[in-house]
């Protein structure tokens, strides 16, 4: 049993992480989140218990993030600006909180000598033609498009000299397109369903022929778990490979679920420098670790997270109409 730090833990792939940890295993958690808007403690709100509890504060924050530290043996650092489109509206709190606020953990580590997973994402390697047979693997060279993966590149090569030059016990994991319960609004899937749920027509940036590699979030959250029991110091894992599909694929998949005309959604601006394709090829991680994801049906998965959605509608409500007028000035 261990004395797990999670930051960004109440955000989407953070809270289903902590679910995941205090469902499967006897770990205790601790989570450090700044409730950016993109945080929400009512997706911790079930759980209670003396293995569970929640800080508020910024990764940023030397002295807190020094005071944790001290509690615990493992930190798992999912806590980032996360949004693409975001990030080319206001790159600052991307470079504040993904490079900086890494930096400030991993002097930490360095300091308390805490086992550290960085959590990272398939994007550090910009994109694939659609025609092209290749996927990514942990061999891939880092070649980001946006500022949100170019600062999530900068913190992995943080991470990377942390290791090398002060023998910090760290593992990286980069994963591709996450789906399921708690994901904000501002994210495709999310958008789509809760735009169906308004009476809305779905939006399909360019010509929605991009692909993305879907994992759901509890396979992430097991494939994490797998990297700190068993993985190597120093090693990096790419996980995902479960399923690539078309964006405009998907938005038919859940016009079909929710019972609409699969042709009702409308093609809207495309985003600058948007990545066609990304595809991952996780042999490391099921051959050395032996993972396997569970949900590898994915128009099952996106039916349960449909269901999510629709009884859930007191945890997105409130953010919905931020997010439409921000994507309506966008001309998206
Ligand atoms: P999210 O935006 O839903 O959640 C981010 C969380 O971090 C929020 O709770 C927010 O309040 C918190 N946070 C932001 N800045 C902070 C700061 N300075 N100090 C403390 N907390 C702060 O993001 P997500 O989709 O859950 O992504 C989590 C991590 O997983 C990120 O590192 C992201 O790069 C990575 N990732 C996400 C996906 C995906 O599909 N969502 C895929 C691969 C990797
Ligand atoms: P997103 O969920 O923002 O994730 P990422 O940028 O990390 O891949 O977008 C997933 C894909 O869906 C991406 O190709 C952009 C596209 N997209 C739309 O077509 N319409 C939308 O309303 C949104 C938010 C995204």
């Amino acid at each position: 049993m261990g004395h797990m730090l999670v930051t960004g833990g109440a955000g989407f792939v953070g809270a289903n992480f902590v679910r995941h940890v205090l469902s499967r295993t006897a770990h205790s958690v601790i989570v450090l989140d700044k409730l950016t808007y993109a945080g929400s403690l009512t997706s911790l709100s079930s759980l209670r218990g003396p293995r569970f509890r929640f800080v508020h504060g910024d990764i940023q924050d030397a002295a807190l993030v020094d005071s944790l530290f001290a509690e615990v043996d493992v930190v798992v650092h999912f806590a980032a600006e996360s949004h693409n489109d975001k990030s080319l509206e206001d790159p600052r709190p991307f470079l504040n909180t993904n490079i900086v606020g890494t930096y400030t953990l991993l002097e930490a580590a360095r300091r308390h000598r805490v086992r550290f997973h960085h959590i990272s994402t398939d994007e550090v390697y910009g994109d694939l033609a659609l025609d092209d047979p290749t996927r990514f693997t942990e061999e891939s060279p880092f070649d980001p498009s946006s500022p949100y993966s170019a600062t999530k590149a900068g913190s992995d090569l943080l991470v990377r000299a942390w290791v090398r030059s002060f023998d910090v016990q760290a593992t990286i994991s980069h994963c591709s397109n996450n789906y399921g319960p708690y994901q904000h609004v501002e994210k495709f899937i999310p958008r789509q369903i809760t735009n169906v749920i308004r009476g809305r027509r779905p939006r399909v940036f360019g010509d929605g022929t991009n692909v993305r590699d879907w994992v759901h979030a509890d396979d992430h959250a097991s494939a994490v778990l797998a990297i700190i029991e068993r993985g190597t110091i120093g090693r990096t894992y790419v996980i995902g490979g479960v399923g690539e599909i078309q964006n405009k694929t998907v938005v038919e998949l859940i016009l079909t679920l929710m019972g609409e005309s699969s042709d009702g959604y409308d093609y809207v601006a495309d985003r600058p420098g948007h990545d066609l394709r990304y595809a991952i090829d996780a042999t490391r991680l099921r051959t050395e670790l032996g993972w396997a994801p569970q949900y590898a049906d994915f128009e099952a998965g996106l039916s349960a997270t449909i269901d999510w959605y629709r009884h859930n509608e007191t945890w997105w409500g409130p953010t919905k109409d931020t997010v439409e007028t921000f994507y309506t000035a966008r001309g998206q």
